[in-house]
């Protein structure tokens, strides 16, 4: 998909933002560009700044770890951050940091035009989603969102790296919603999803 590589061709020389002055790469996204599910993050933390991928740490291989037991391996789904740099010692994004990077990711979810996204933690489910609620409340379900897709908000990965077993089984639980949401689609079957019809951010 060349709209994509053009799209990413230009974050990666981005000066629009402090992150650029400290980065080491620009993190912008990876995955099938026809993919139906695309996985949006916080930001990249130090092994993704590295590699310039995102998810590749700890928190990432806990990522591929759970999609493999809903039978779906990262290679089949987009994943991409609200940040496409790193935050200097994985401190939380800025207001201003989100406003300068968040048409790339409009741009990602446009071209892309998954079914369904996921959002991992706070930070992209309120900025997806138009909200100040903490993920705790606003996971657990499906929202209808921008363009029909359905939208599934579940904790951070890295949350269950550090809450243990219980966040990870709502982690499970949330991708097994994501799993049977697609499963309908294929069906041609009706999705359950709140008539929440919000527009892109
Ligand atoms: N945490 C994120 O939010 N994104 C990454 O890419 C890695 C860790």
């Amino acid at each position: 998909m060349q709209e994509l590589a053009a799209l990413g061709a230009r974050a990666s020389v981005c000066t629009d933002c402090r992150l650029s002055e400290t980065r080491t790469n620009v993190v912008f996204g990876v995955g099938r560009p026809d993919a139906d599910v695309m996985m949006v993050g916080e930001a990249p933390g130090r092994n993704e700044d590295l590699e310039g991928e995102p998810f590749v740490g700890a928190a990432g291989h806990l990522l591929n770890r759970l999609l493999a037991e809903v039978g779906m391996g990262r290679e089949e789904v987009y994943i991409a951050n609200v940040l496409k740099c790193r935050p200097p010692g994985n401190r939380d994004p800025r207001p201003d940091e989100i406003e300068s990077c968040k048409g790339y990711l409009r741009g990602q979810l446009d071209l892309v035009d998954p079914r369904v996204v996921m959002t991992l933690g706070n930070f992209a489910t309120q900025l997806l989603l138009r909200t100040n609620t903490g993920i705790s409340r606003m996971r657990g379900r499906t929202y209808r969102w921008w363009r029909d897709k359905v939208l599934i908000p579940t904790f951070h990965p890295a949350a269950a790296l550090r809450g243990g077993e219980r966040v990870t089984d709502q982690i499970r639980e949330d991708l097994a919603l994501m799993r049977s949401v697609l499963d309908s689609m294929d069906a041609g079957e009706g999705v359950l999803a709140e008539p929440e019809q919000l527009g892109l951010f």
